[in-house]
């Protein structure tokens, strides 16, 4: 990307102004017309009302943000529905599987609460068995017992992708769920071609909006397993039928009920602002600023966590969260991971070349 186009896009940010703002795996940076598309909606909402008019408005935003997170999936808008976080997705989509006592979930060790929640909830309310090891190795780790395979796409912990290769042949027989929350915005994905039963991701992180958006593709191949609990409106394609209602064929039936006409609103502009640079040119700047990270470490005697390419790099130091907060006293935002002994680091195609060099001088100093 060259430096124009950049500067407008930085431009565009407000926290890059003063920032080296690399924390994209927590929260992606709000651009001005993201807060104004919340503003002005919420504003309008009021002077209005929220009469026929205001679910007119919400029923278009609802379409337009399915159809941005479709594309920044590379994806079927009608395989997308649109939740409140990545861990709703996989609250939804976890109890659609109704696994039964003595069914097996293998998952990995290094896995984040939103998921490891719903696991833990599956085994001790239900009895299923719950199985966790290296992300690596868990096509291997698939045995008769097992019922699913739910983990990242991308680890949050250092940024190393799942094996997917083989679990596209996992995915042919039982159905493999991943938590995308590091996936969507951050990397190409292509869920149809990753063999996955449901892929799940957040709004708030690589693709900038608001906290409270997220989203869940759910492969039509499986549409028969995938039948989920909680329903409302939104979700049936006859509500006046009552308790004959059916859900929705498409992916609708798992849609989040709550999701206001402005905060959708709010999340399609956040994304199309990413889609108008191209996801490829998103995708490619990204990584590879962490890799020229990952490299500037490495020659300075640096230990990196051992990651794939993706935004996500973890460099070891030996107190995290002091050097969190040395970074953030000098306008660095990363985070660190509890009990880990890493700084996490997300580049994000808005970032600069400069804003990694602050980091650098914080950490090497
Ligand atoms: C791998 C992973 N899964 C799930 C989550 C939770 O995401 P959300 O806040 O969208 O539920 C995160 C957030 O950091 C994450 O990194």
């Amino acid at each position: 990307m060259s430096s124009e186009p950049l500067q407008d896009l930085r431009n565009r940010l407000p926290v890059l102004a003063q920032t080296a703002y690399l924390n994209a795996g927590t929260c992606g940076p709000l651009a001005w017309a993201t807060a104004d598309a919340l503003a002005d909606g919420t504003s309008r909402a009021a002077v209005v009302g929220r009469g026929p008019a205001y679910f007119e408005v919400l029923v278009s935003a609802h379409a337009r943000l399915r159809a941005a997170y479709a594309e920044a999936l590379g994806a079927e808008p009608a395989d997308v529905a649109l939740t409140t976080s990545t861990t709703d997705g996989l609250g939804r989509v976890l109890a659609a599987l109704r696994l039964q006592p003595g069914d097996e979930v293998v998952t990995s060790t290094d896995e984040h609460p939103g998921l490891l929640g719903p696991l833990a909830a599956l085994r001790n309310l239900s009895g299923v068995t719950v199985r966790a090891v290296a992300l690596a190795d868990i096509a291997d780790a698939v045995g008769p017992a097992t019922r699913a395979v739910a983990c990242s796409h991308v680890s949050w912990v250092n940024g190393e992708r799942a094996p997917e290769d083989a679990l596209r042949e996992v995915g042919r027989d039982i159905p493999v769920i991943y938590d995308g929350a590091q996936g969507a915005g951050a990397i190409a994905v292509d869920p149809a071609s990753l063999g996955c039963a449901a892929y799940t991701g957040a709004g708030q992180k690589w693709l900038c909006g608001p906290v409270g958006l997220g989203m869940l593709w759910v492969s039509p191949a499986w549409a028969d397993t995938l039948r989920p609990f909680a329903l409302s409106y939104g979700n049936l394609a006859e509500p006046a039928r009552g308790l004959d209602a059916e859900p929705w064929p498409d992916a609708r039936r798992f849609d989040a009920s709550a999701i206001s006409a402005e905060m959708a609103s709010a999340g399609a502009t956040a994304t199309e602002l990413l889609a108008d640079i191209g996801w490829e040119q998103v995708f490619a700047r990204s990584a590879g600023l962490a890799d020229l990270l990952e490299q500037t470490l490495r020659e300075g005697g640096y230990e990196v966590a051992p990651r794939d390419r993706t935004p996500l790099l973890s460099v070891v130091t030996p107190d995290p969260p002091a050097m969190r907060a040395r970074l953030a006293d000098a306008g660095v935002v990363v985070r660190d991971l509890p009990g880990r002994p890493y700084i996490r680091v997300s580049t994000g195609v808005w970032n600069s070349e400069q804003d990694l060099q602050r980091l650098l001088d914080v950490l090497t100093a």
